[in-house]
Parts: C-alpha cells; sequence; structure tokens
C-alpha cells in the first residue's frame, strides 16, 4: 500500500525566523545554507504569538508573509505551526484563567510553555481566532503545505473548570447513574459512596490517590481534553484550509495522551525522536527506538508518518549531553525512514542566541557558517536522502503485532499489588517485540481493540486490563487459526479496573489457554526462580504466576519454591489456532527462544534474506532494503543476490562489510 503526502523524503525542521527579527540578514544566510544543507521544508512559528498578537487583536504578519515567501521562492515548503504551545505575556496577565493549576491547586504564574488549562473557554477561544487568522492569511501561499498544531500537547490542569469539566465526563460515562459510578469505582470501600457529583475531585497526593478506576478515569478525561482542545484548534483550519493535511508532534510512549486514540484524529502521525546515542547500549536503544518507531506507524494502519524532529548532534537536557560520534545522526535518520518515516527534521536549524536551549544542537552553530561536522553530515544526508524517492509513501506489511495499549499502560501504572517496583509496561512490550526485529520481520505494535485477523501471531504482554469485547475477540482469532501468546498477570481486570471473577485470565480466556491462574509471586530485586523451557533453565524474575493446565500442553516447569513442578509456560491448541502462555516475567535470552518458537509455529518468515551479526538491524520497506550498522565495531553482512545501494549507486552482493555507523539501502 502507499499513501503519499509529498514526492521526496522531507529534510528540515523547526525554523524559529521569529528569534532573529532584528538581523534579517541573517534570514537570506539561512537561505542559503539551507540550499546548501539539501533542506526541502521548514516547520515555522511554533512559538511566535508574542511576534504574531503583540497586543490583543493587534497583528504584525509582515515578517512572516517575508519569511513564507522567501522559503517559498528557494523552493523550501512550509509547516506552519499553530502557536497555542506558549501564550504572550499578556494573554496570562489579562486572562489568568488560561494558565494551569498543578496538581497542589496552586495557579501557575506565566512561565515556561505547555502550561495551559486544557478546559478554559477564554484560551480555546483565543486559540480559535488566532488559528483562524493563520489560516485566512495563508490559505492560497503556495509554500504552505502542512499545519502543525501546537507543540508537544501534555499535562493535565487542576483548576476549577477542569474539576467541573471531569464531573461532567463522569456523568456521561457512567450514564448519568451515581449508583453505577459507585459500583464500578468499588465505592463500598473505605466508605466511598458518593451520593452528589461535586463530591468527584481530581486525583491527588493530599486527596484521592487510592482508587485507580477514577485514576484510570482521570487519564481518560485528560486525554480526551487534550484531544477535544486540538479539535477546537483545528476547526478553522479545516474550514478554511481543507486540502491541508494536519498534524501535532507526539512525545515517544508519553502516557499522559492516549496516542493511538489521538492519532485517529490526524491527517498524519509525527513525533519527536531523542534517543540516547552513544552511552554504551546504541544496539538496544535502536531496538527500542524501533519500537517506537513502529507504535506510530500502527497508529494509522501502516501509513507513513513524520520524524518532526530529531537533533542534529546533541540536546541540552540529559542529564550529561554526550555528542553522538559522526555518522549516528544520519543512521539514525535513516532508521526513522526505514521504519516508516516520510521526513527527518531537526530541532532546531539555528543555535539560540539566548535562552534555556541555546546549547541544544542546531543545523546552523553560533558560529554562523557551514564549516562544521554537524551540518556536513546534515548536508550529506539531505543529499542522500534525495535518492530515497522509491520508498516514499510506503507501508510496511507485518505479520506479527505486539499489542502495547495506552489503556493498558494505565491501569498496569495504578493498581497495588504484587511486584510494585518492577514492572514498566513498556519494558515488557519492547522485550517481546526485539527478537523478532533482530530477525529481520516487520511487526506492528497495536492497541488491543486494533484488528487481529491480518497477522499470523499476536503477542499480548502483560495484558492486564481488558478493554470490552477484548475476550471475544481473542478467542475468534485463535478459533479461526490465530497464534495469540499472553504473559504473566493477563486477564485480571475488565475496562472498569475491577477484577474479574471466576478466576484469571478472565472469563473463556481461561479455555483459550487452557489454564487457571490461581495465584502470583513476586520476587525482590536480586530474587531469581528457575524455570525450564525446551530442555533450557531460565531465570524468573520478579512475577510469577501460579498456573494450573487445564487441557495445555506444559512446555516448562517451575523449578523451585513450594510451585515447583508446576507449569510455566503452555500452549493450547483451540479451534484452528494455538494460545500461549508465558507465565513469568524473564529476560532477553527466554524471550528470544520463545518467540522462536512461536515463528516456527506461526510460519512467519524474516522479511529479506539477508543474514546479519549482532548489531546489524534490517529491516524492508517497499522493493528497498535497509541494512544499519548500530554496533560498535564494522560489521559484515551476507546477501543473497545482487542489488543496487541506492546510496552509493553501486551493485552489491555477497558478503559486504559495514563500518561503524555504516549503512545501506538496497533495491
Ligand atoms: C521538544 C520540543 C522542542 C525542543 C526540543 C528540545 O521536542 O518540541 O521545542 O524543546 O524538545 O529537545
Ligand atoms: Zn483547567
Amino acid at each position: 500500500m502507499e499513501k503519499k503526502f509529498f514526492d521526496h523524503i522531507i529534510h528540515g525542521g523547526d525554523y524559529n525566523p521569529d528569534q532573529w527579527i532584528n538581523t534579517p540578514e541573517i534570514w537570506d544566510e539561512d537561505m542559503r545554507l539551507m540550499k546548501l544543507a539539501h533542506v526541502n521544508s521548514a516547520t515555522v512559528a511554533i512559538f511566535a504569538w508574542s511576534l504574531i498578537e503583540p497586543e490583543e487583536g493587534v497583528y504584525n504578519f509582515e515578517w512572516l508573509d517575508t519569511m513564507m515567501d522567501k522559503l517559498h521562492a528557494n523552493g523550501i515548503s512550509v509547516i506552519l505551526a499553530t502557536p497555542s504551545g506558549a501564550r504572550p505575556p499578556w494573554l496570562a496577565q489579562k486572562y489568568p484563567e488560561v494558565l494551569r493549576v498543578e496538581e497542589s491547586g496552586i495557579r501557575n504564574e506565566f512561565g515556561v510553555r505547555h502550561n495551559h488549562c486544557l478546559t478554559s473557554p477564554v484560551y480555546r477561544e483565543k486559540v480559535r481566532n488566532i488559528n483562524r487568522i493563520l489560516a485566512e492569511r495563508y490559505k492560497s501561499h503556495p509554500a504552505l503545505k502542512m499545519w502543525h498544531i501546537s507543540n508537544e500537547y501534555c499535562g493535565e490542569c487542576h483548576c476549577e473548570l477542569c474539576q467541573q469539566a471531569f464531573r461532567d465526563w463522569c456523568k456521561e460515562y457512567y450514564h448519568n447513574s451515581l449508583d453505577e459510578l459507585n459500583e464500578k469505582w468499588w465505592n463500598g470501600f473505605w466508605a466511598h459512596r458518593m451520593t452528589d457529583w461535586s463530591q468527584i475531585n481530581s486525583p491527588k497526593f493530599r486527596g484521592e490517590s487510592h482508587v485507580s478506576a477514577m485514576k484510570l478515569c482521570w487519564n481518560r478525561f485528560v486525554s480526551e481534553s487534550h484531544i477535544s482542545f486540538y479539535e477546537n484548534e483545528i476547526a478553522p483550519l479545516r474550514e478554511i484550509t481543507p486540502d491541508i493535511p494536519i498534524t501535532t508532534n507526539f512525545m515517544k510512549l508519553y502516557d499522559g495522551i492516549d496516542y493511538q486514540k489521538f492519532a485517529k484524529k490526524l491527517d498524519l502521525v509525527s513525533w519527536d525522536n531523542y534517543p540516547a546515542w552513544d552511552k554504551g547500549r546504541n544496539t538496544d536503544e535502536a531496538l527500542e527506538t524501533a519500537f517506537v518507531h513502529d507504535a506510530f506507524r500502527s497508529m494509522k494502519d501502516g501509513q507513513p508518518f513524520f520524524m518532526m524532529e530529531s537533533t542534529p548532534s546533541l540536546v541540552n537536557w540529559h542529564d550529561v549531553n554526550k555528542l553522538p560520534k559522526p555518522g549516528m545522526q544520519e543512521l539514525s535518520s535513516i532508521q526513522a525512514v526505514a521504519h516508516g518515516a516520510d521526513s527527518v527534521q531537526y530541532f532546531q536549524w539555528r543555535k539560540s542566541r539566548g535562552g534555556h536551549e541555546k546549547y541544544h544542537g542546531a543545523v546552523v552553530d553560533h558560529c554562523g557558517h557551514e564549516n562544521t561536522r554537524v551540518f556536513r553530515d546534515v548536508a550529506r544526508l539531505g543529499k542522500n536522502l534525495e535518492k530515497l524517492d522509491d520508498v516514499v509513501g510506503k507501508y510496511t506489511d507485518a505479520k506479527v503485532a505486539v499489542i502495547y495499549d495506552w489503556e493498558n499502560g494505565w491501569a498496569v501504572k495504578h493498581f497495588c499489588g504484587f511486584n510494585n517496583v518492577n514492572r514498566s509496561y513498556s519494558d515488557e512490550c519492547m522485550k517481546w517485540y526485539k527478537p523478532f526485529l533482530k530477525k529481520g520481520i516487520a511487526v506492528d505494535v497495536i492497541p488491543m481493540d486494533a484488528d487481529f485477523t491480518k497477522y499470523d501471531l499476536v503477542i499480548a504482554p502483560f495484558l492486564y486490563m481488558l478493554k470490552d469485547g477484548t475476550i471475544e475477540r481473542i478467542e475468534e482469532y485463535v478459533k479461526n487459526g490465530g497464534h495469540f501468546a499472553a504473559t504473566y498477570l493477563s486477564g485480571l481486570v475488565d475496562t472498569d479496573d475491577r477484577c474479574y471473577l471466576g478466576g484469571f485470565p478472565a472469563g473463556r480466556l481461561k479455555d483459550v489457554f487452557g489454564i487457571w491462574h490461581e495465584d502470583t509471586d513476586s520476587l525482590p530485586e536480586g530474587m531469581k526462580n528457575k524455570a525450564t523451557f525446551n530442555g533450557k533453565e531460565y531465570d524468573v524474575v520478579h512475577v510469577c504466576d501460579i498456573i494450573h493446565s487445564n487441557g495445555a500442553k506444559v512446555l516448562g516447569e517451575y523449578k523451585q519454591d513450594f510451585y515447583a513442578g508446576m507449569p510455566a509456560v503452555t500452549e493450547n491448541a483451540f479451534g484452528n489456532g494455538k494460545a500461549y502462555y508465558a507465565a513469568f516475567r524473564n529476560d532477553d535470552n527466554f524471550a528470544a527462544d520463545f518467540c522462536d518458537m512461536l515463528i516456527k509455529a506461526a510460519n512467519v518468515s524474516p522479511d529479506a534474506p539477508i543474514n546479519a551479526d549482532n548489531g546489524v538491524l534490517i529491516r524492508k520497506r517497499g522493493n528497498c532494503i535497509f541494512v544499519m550498522n548500530f554496533a560498535d565495531e564494522e560489521k559484515a553482512v551476507v546477501l543473497d543476490k545482487e542489488y543496487t545501494d541506492l546510496i552509493s549507486g553501486n551493485a552489491v552482493s555477497g558478503k559486504v562489510t559495514l563500518p561503524v555507523c555504516g549503512y545501506m539501502v538496497i533495491e
């Protein structure tokens, strides 16, 4: 499949000419440098509100008009931002309700950014207004190619307006019935039964912090508030510029917003990618970054996404900001493209002279010229990206999916019990993703309500909460021949965070998996059990379910403690398919061997028949195969036949050695 927003890979990024308003000669120099760097797109005006509207109702667009024209004249397209990510001081001063109230109940003063109330009618109105004016002004400008809405939506507000909105949300969610809310929140416990909607407040440390179902509702409410804030923002844009695609930049696996839901409202998903390279774990960092790319790619059924930001060198917000080695940024960018990005964009084009981010990497450094390592690297990459038109718009067809579900992530975070320390949901999901990527098998990363039927194999790590309908969908999938694997603590609570009665995993899943989960043991850090599987022994850490087989074939057993000899790994034939259960938290060794078995059982094969060494990742997109060396030493790959390397233009075959950070895109 294919979906193209542009004909070429977009190369560019955040450009803030508003910071250089008093030195317009720099603007002209920027145009020269952008062309030298093979930049074809600039994301403009993200934080420019105080320049665009210096006083309420007074607008200043001269500079932006000039900039749009200049960029266009130089063949650079514009991704135009709406300015709601940071408001001007006058706005906060005149309308304090736009400022966010923290959990403490104290209203923030003006400062930093991303700190608006999500509910404030005044702020929503002001944002709609400025967006309408922007859209009217630039609707016919030939440079305008995409809208960048706000910036990295995040956080939550606890003001009175938001409290009331939360109460209204609960009222609607629970069908106007406090009885239902009391039942779902299990308010009979600790004398919490409510008698009036006004008794609901946002979760906070000094108030209600122990009702997990309520915290889950708050997550849903906050997430939906961001989405409705966004919908308010885009209303005038959709009306005035219906043909201009809309995106907003997401932040990795940020859990304050259900990105899987939000993505449905975007034309194109984009995200800001800042891996911590060169800290001694590049291969793992690459695998984890790949997981995130695939999560974003999967949000719109495999449609290409944008890498809206990345750093061309270092960041300024790690504890210690190590310079990535030469070539690392290029390899990192190529990885994004391999996984479905149709853009490589930077924060930011030119380093700020002052302010908080003046030491954050940028394409043009304070020296102001092109004779830097970073600039040369960016320019070389820009030139190479021009050779990759063949992949633009191309989807990847995955036969394997790992479920990583935002709402389940919330539920996992909130419950109190078992192992309260070691239970990172994202780590667990990544662990089950990595073995496939290492073998060159593409994986979709999907929510639990996605369509399973297109996959040969679905893995559900730590599927603790089940949204409505999930049991039936798993059952149907396996019955019809699917392979489905789950891990420990799966199927414990329903969508309202109440435990299933009648034994775990929930309801009919006991038949699908052929097991009954009676108990759960938790192991403090450093304490281990052992489990067998396929004649080998593996470490058992953190959490282990004590399960009984109700017909499932036992593939492995615990070795120690009072549950020694009880099943630890099971396989159950159900209908035409099979369901597997790995009952304990384990490590990469077990995940690799268990996934090997699943790959064979589900008959999944690598996307490209290329043998590679550890540290080399292979990914197919369209007809192109990306071969990327993330190891700290040179690595060899063996090609099955002759290919053309799109970057060098040369024919390649047989054994090829990739230097550190080396890559090929072969067709
Ligand atoms: C985020 C923001 C940018 C910038 C970068 C710095 O991604 O969107 O404005 O602050 O971080 O890494
Ligand atoms: Zn608020």
